[in-house]
């Protein structure tokens, strides 16, 4: 299912073996996720020797596109471009005339006795609902406090019958949680703040690479999109999990890199762009000397999200075409449901992504994906159907396949994106901290620090993640 990633890595590791000899590179890049491979590519564009270390078997770390049965992709990380506007991943979409399209879905509301929710107070609601995410009240505040107490208000005002069904409203408010936390990575919609820092981009917020897959991206940042030969200067190592970055105090030291198998490599300068998930598990053992503080305090106070995708493929759609299919639950169908299938109760709906309409994503967030993620995939798999033919109202055809994501426990990841905190407002400079590289005595910056987390705007995506790789780049190019 990675066969393009293979086929990249033997065409850098042949690169690599015509300088061979020599492992002392010009800027070293660990990992090669969206901000990684922005910041190797731009750095190797330049002329510079890259050498960049990959823990995973694959280029493409949140971005992951996937085979399945069939030959249809599907996304089990990002998903979508998010804005169009000076959008980096959307221009160099453009830019290769590679054409991503608008995810136009449908939606209908469906509910645990079989019943639907009236569509145009649906629709109503939830126009009036998701743009409370991007207000911002002079007083932060919970985000879920905020939007129950005007959701509530605006129901109760313009539709008293649907108010006066206090269980219909319970349950409305926790499907419209699950919408938010798959949008921020919350755990609860009461976990993060109004007052957030993320600025969105103008223009559609659903662009979909489709049937080109997310993958192109890295293609065609690596310069090997329709056969493009890459970039000599760069060497790419998969499998290299870096257990050791050692950084000079003196100008003219080394950094010393080390890798699980006993590799060792020297650079001038080293670009980090691990998720901070991984930095909170790891920065002691990591770095030598240790980081300072206020590095150690941004980590830990920028908090990773989990949102994870349960993908079922069927040999045709059995659901209304281009539909999102919400899941809101009543009160008592909830109870019934055992102790050990409660997760199942907390997934917010299903729709079919847009480069495969044989297939439906349903997704998960927070503790409820965390759990999700300990389950066999046999469980996983037959909780996942028994669900849609609650909601359905009507038995579904077996799934001829199945894959589900692991952002936690897998040990590169740890998590899905990064997210404002209830204490974030009073804690501005936690992303900027984290942006900012570990310098030398003569001031020359050793260890620098990208990846989606350290974007104090556009954190959480792939735009931003790109980003910050170019940020790091042009650092260290001087521009
Ligand atoms: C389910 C899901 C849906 C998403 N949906 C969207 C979306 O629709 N639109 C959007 O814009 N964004 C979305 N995102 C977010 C987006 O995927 C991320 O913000 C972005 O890809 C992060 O890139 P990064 O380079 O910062 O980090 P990563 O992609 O995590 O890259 C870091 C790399 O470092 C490697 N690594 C870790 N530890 C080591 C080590 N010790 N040694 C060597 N290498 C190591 C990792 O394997 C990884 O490849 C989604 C994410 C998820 C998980
Ligand atoms: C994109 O298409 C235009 C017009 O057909 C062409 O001039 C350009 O070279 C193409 N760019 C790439 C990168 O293929
Ligand atoms: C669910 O489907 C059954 C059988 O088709 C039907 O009788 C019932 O009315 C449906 N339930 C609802 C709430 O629509
Ligand atoms: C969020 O906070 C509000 C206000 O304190 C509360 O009414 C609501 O129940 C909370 N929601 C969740 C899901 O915890």
């Amino acid at each position: 299912m990675e066969a393009w990633f293979a086929v990249l890595a033997l065409v850098a590791i042949a690169d690599a073996a015509s300088i061979s000899g020599s492992t002392h590179f010009d800027t070293i890049v660990v990992g090669l996720g969206a901000s990684g491979t922005a910041a190797a590519t731009e750095l190797a564009h330049a002329g510079k020797r890259v050498l960049a270390l990959e823990a995973q078997g694959r280029v493409g770390g949140r971005v992951n596109t996937v085979s399945l049965p069939g030959d249809s992709l599907v996304e089990m990380g990002a998903e979508w471009i998010h804005g169009q506007d000076s959008s980096v991943t959307y221009q160099l979409a453009l830019d290769n005339n590679v054409t991503v399209l608008r995810q136009e879905l449908n939606t209908i509301t469906l509910r645990s006795d079989g019943g639907v929710v009236d569509a145009a107070f649906m629709e109503d609601i939830m126009n009036f609902a998701m743009p409370l995410m991007e207000e911002d009240p002079a007083t932060p505040e919970p985000l879920g406090a905020f939007m129950t107490r005007r959701i509530k208000s605006y129901i109760k005002e313009r539709y008293p019958s649907f108010y006066a069904d206090e269980d219909f409203i319970q349950q409305l408010l926790v499907f419209i949680d699950l919408i938010v936390d798959s949008h921020v990575g919350s755990n609860n919609w009461n976990d993060s703040t109004t007052h957030t820092q993320y600025v969105t981009l103008g223009g559609n917020q659903e662009m979909s690479w489709h049937v080109y897959g997310y993958k192109t991206l890295f293609e065609i940042m690596m310069n090997t999109y329709k056969n493009g030969p890459g970039l000599p200067s760069l060497t790419i190592e998969l499998n290299k999990e870096v257990t050791s970055i050692q950084w000079p105090q003196d100008s003219e030291s080394k950094v010393v890199v080390r890798c699980k198998d006993g590799s060792e490599y020297t650079s001038d300068n080293v670009i980090v762009t691990v998720s901070v998930g991984v930095l909170k598990e790891r920065h002691a053992s990591l770095f030598s000397p240790a980081l300072p503080q206020d590095k150690v305090d941004s980590i830990n106070g920028i908090p990773l999200g989990v949102v994870d995708k349960i993908v079922l493929l069927f040999a045709e759609p059995w659901w209304p075409k281009d539909t999102f299919m919400g899941f809101v639950w009543k009160g008592e169908d909830r109870e019934k449901v055992p102790e050990e299938d409660k997760w199942t109760t907390m997934i917010l709906g299903a729709n079919p992504p847009m480069s495969c309409e044989r297939a439906l994503t349903l997704w998960t967030c927070g503790e409820v994906a965390k759990h999700m993620e300990t389950l066999s995939e046999e469980v996983v798999k037959a909780k996942s159907v028994e669900l849609l033919e609650k909601f359905a109202n009507r038995t579904i055809p077996k799934p001829v396949g199945f894959v589900r994501s692991t952002w936690y426990s897998n040990p590169y990841t740890r998590g899905s994106y990064s997210f404002d905190s209830l204490t974030s407002p009073s804690h501005p400079s936690l992303r900027p901290s984290l942006a900012s590289p570990l310098t030398d005595s003569a001031g020359k910056p050793r260890v620098l620090f990208a990846g989606e987390a350290t974007n104090p705007i556009h954190y959480s995506t792939v735009h931003g993640a790109v980003e910050t790789g170019r940020r790091e780049a042009r650092r260290l190019l001087g521009q």
